[in-house]
């Protein structure tokens, strides 16, 4: 077992070949490779087609997923079907969100959120988000349940810009100065549900830049990773947040360190899209945000999400 574990890439990638060569022949399970992208966060997952993935690979991928918050998987084909189905293989999956165009979905698969700045025939926007950036944010943390996770599969990309960045809030919070950490011990953040990531008014929301006043749910400034135990800095996104039972003025201070962190060199990492990408990301110990592209050039990807299974817990 360790043996076939140590020469994994190679293994599957001449393994992957003998397939391709033979077709019906036996299959030995394919063993991925596993590369930390950083030290602190990201994986990238080798040698092999998330089309077919065992339930040995599986099984790694899962040890690698939890391990690295973040994985990144190259040189993908996927159909829709194949990309719902290796999704699922985490959890149940949630509907696409509306968005600012309404819901943007691929067709036959609602569970597919479009994400694209490409304008269809009738010159309405095919997908959600646009060419503009992305703030850093955790997805929909201002539900009761936020999803756990997301799968973003790149069809096409812009020739710059367009990167997708992840940083890992477990070395956040690890990261915080002593009188922040006691600072922020048994406190909540409200997180605010009025704007989407691109600053977009969320359909059926009032507009408002009041952080006592606007919609949103509380969850703990540190939580504990449901499935590891770990614990992270849940921030979820900057506009509207609200420490609860602070001043304002005392709330935005405080949350203004703490947002500052995040930017500290070695929490975080770019990722530069290849079309056939498929980066994952863990939205409870993760946040991520993209850099602004050239509206003229052409971003299309595919999303699927994972539905959240627990509301967010106090960590330690
Ligand atoms: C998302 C998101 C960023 C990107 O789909 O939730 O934030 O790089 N996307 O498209
Ligand atoms: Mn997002």
């Amino acid at each position: 077992m360790s043996m076939v574990e140590n020469t994994s890439v190679s293994f599957a990638q001449s393994q992957s070949q003998t397939q391709a060569q033979s077709g019906s022949r036996a299959k030995p399970p394919a063993v991925p490779g596993i590369r930390p992208i950083t030290p602190v966060v990201g994986a990238e997952v080798t040698g092999v087609d998330l089309a077919e993935v065992t339930d040995e690979a599986f099984a790694q991928i899962q040890r690698a997923w939890l391990a690295h918050s973040a994985l990144l998987f190259r040189d993908q084909s996927l159909s829709d079907a194949d990309l719902v189905a290796f999704s699922r293989r985490f959890g149940t999956l949630d509907q696409a969100p509306v968005n600012e165009n309404g819901r943007m979905t691929a067709a036959a698969f609602p569970e597919i959120y479009v994400v694209s700045n490409i304008k269809g025939a009738d010159g309405k926007p095919i997908g959600s988000l646009g060419a503009g950036e992305a703030v850093w944010h955790t997805d929909m943390s201002y539900l009761p349940v936020p999803p756990d996770a997301s799968l973003l599969y790149s069809k096409e990309v812009p020739p710059e810009g367009g990167d997708t960045w992840i940083v890992s809030m477990e070395a956040a919070l690890a990261a915080l100065p002593a009188d922040l950490s006691a600072a922020i011990v048994g406190r909540s953040i409200k997180h605010d549900g009025t704007y989407n990531s691109g600053g977009y008014l969320r359909e059926g929301l009032r507009a408002s830049d009041n952080p006592m006043d606007s919609v949103g749910t509380p969850h703990p400034i540190v939580c504990a990773h449901p499935e590891t135990g770990r614990p992270t800095l849940y921030l979820g996104r900057r506009r509207n947040a609200y420490v609860i039972g602070l001043p304002v003025v005392e709330s935005e201070a405080l949350l203004d360190r703490l947002w500052a962190v995040i930017d500290q060199p070695g929490l975080s990492f770019a990722h530069r899209w290849r079309v056939g990408d498929v980066l994952m990301w863990d939205n409870r110990s993760t946040m991520h945000r993209r850099d602004p592209f050239d509206p003229e050039s052409r971003r299309l990807m595919h999303r699927t999400q994972i539905g959240g299974k627990v509301a967010p817990q106090p960590g330690a």
